[in-house]
């Protein structure tokens, strides 16, 4: 295949570390988004086709494969090997999802929450942004039940709506309903990847998860944790242009550094050992305040006793460190997860450690917070500034949390020293 190359190899253009999924369904201006692919591929992005059954009718997945040089995902149980379900990997990795075409069938099943084939069920377990480009015949399009999904999408969902084009339709009728034109779909799309850019260049470090103590070979002390919060803040921060180094208790594979430790005080080596570079430090782990001062190299045995006692000491407090002697040209942001006083606790904390910003949520509120893709947090900044998030998506809170950092470095960056 002669494809025409336009960026190449070394100039990796402005999607660089932004991930699509192209959503195609059966319609004919199926064949258009062979275009939108190569045309998002060439601006650097990575990307994913999902195809309905229906849309490999009209192009074949073997063209879309070539173009966007990743698998093409058709159907709902190829698990491919993974241990993941393959709709909840993909839908994890994008930081947008584009229908174009979207057809009324797969409007209708959005607006109504059906997910009878992978592509909807991926929209459906997404957290990103969702843009869909209809196409179809002017009456499909104009009928009160199309009109109504796009409206449930577009209000309710959120999701946004790309308008068709007047035009003469392949079936010979004239009206609105032609898919947009590639070169408005691609600039809609970039637009909006581009608009949350602004960590480029910006070396930022995230610590996630729950230190592990050991107090023998087989036991540690530990804490509920799953490092959901701190891997939503960092996979943002990369899709931003961040040059991001995860410092987690959790392994997770991706494409920018990934540091796994364990224990408090390896979490401090490996956080100290950036910091001095760094521009900000998230610090999103829960870590353990105290460790065991002995641990016994063979496994602890039950005796006759009752009671065991384990002494303890403290651990360093990283951000409190840290906090004393960052730079003012660099931000840190904390994290509290409080069962009780919310407020006075986060604010105790922001002030004590020389945060720029804390994050508190309250862990006694059910279905948000440890282990859940959900939070609704309150934000703390050194200023005073209050600012209550109500319960949405971890990935969510992390891009707003995201916009107040990129917004803050810019200022402390640009003072004078
Ligand atoms: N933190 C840290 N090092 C520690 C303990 C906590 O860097 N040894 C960081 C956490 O990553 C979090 C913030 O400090 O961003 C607040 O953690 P938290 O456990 O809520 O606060 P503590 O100061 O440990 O107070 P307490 O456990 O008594 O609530």
């Amino acid at each position: 295949m002669n494809e025409d190359d336009s960026y190449s190899a070394t100039e990796p253009g402005p999607l660089k570390n932004r991930t699509v999924i192209l959503g195609v369904c059966g319609g004919i201006a199926a064949y258009k988004a062979c275009d939108i692919a190569s045309g998002l591929r060439k601006a650097g992005a990575t990307v994913h086709a999902v195809m309905t059954p229906h849309a490999t009718s009209f192009i074949t997945p073997l063209t879309l494969q070539t173009l966007t040089r990743n698998e093409v995902h058709v159907h709902q149980f190829d698990e491919g090997g993974h241990w993941k379900p393959e709709h909840i990997e993909l839908a994890q990795k994008a930081d947008l999802i584009l229908v174009a075409p979207a057809t009324a069938n797969t409007i209708a099943k959005l607006a109504n929450g059906i997910c009878d084939e992978l592509l909807t069920t991926i929209i459906m377990a997404a957290q990103c942004r969702v843009m869909l480009a209809p196409a179809m015949n002017p009456h499909m399009l104009d009928h009160p039940a199309t009109q109504f999904n796009l409206g449930v999408l577009q209000h309710r969902m959120r999701y946004e709506i790309i308008p068709p084009d007047i035009g003469e339709m392949a079936c010979g009728d004239y009206g609105a309903g032609k898919m947009a034109s590639v070169e408005g779909i691609l600039a809609t799309v970039a637009s909006k990847l581009m608009e949350r850019s602004n960590l480029t260049g910006k070396s930022m470090i995230i610590t996630a998860g729950g230190t592990r103590e050991p107090i023998d070979p087989v036991r540690f002390i530990g804490n509920r944790s799953s490092g959901k919060m701190g891997v939503a803040v960092a996979d943002a921060a990369h899709a931003r242009g961040a040059d991001v180094t995860l410092i987690s208790t959790v392994h997770v594979e991706r494409s920018y550094p990934v540091v796994v430790v364990e224990t408090a005080q390896e979490m401090q080596e490996a956080v100290e050992a950036e910091f001095d570079t760094c521009d900000a430090l998230v610090m999103t782990a829960a870590v353990a305040d105290y460790r065991p001062i002995v641990v016994s190299t063979h496994k602890i045995k039950k005796t006759e006793s009752e009671d065991l006692v384990l002494e303890l000491t403290k651990n360093p407090d990283i951000l409190d460190l840290l906090g004393r002697v960052k730079r003012k040209d660099q931000v840190i942001v904390g994290f509290a997860a409080e069962s009780e006083g919310l407020l006075s606790n986060a604010q105790q904390k922001l002030k004590r450690k020389h945060l720029d910003m804390i994050i508190g949520n309250d862990i006694s509120v059910p279905d948000i917070g440890f282990g859940s893709d959900y939070n609704a947090v309150v934000i703390l900044t050194a200023e005073g500034q209050r600012e209550n998030l109500p319960r949405m998506p971890k990935r969510a809170i992390a891009e707003h949390l995201l916009d107040l950092l990129a917004a803050r470095l810019e200022n402390v960056q640009k003072a004078p020293v």
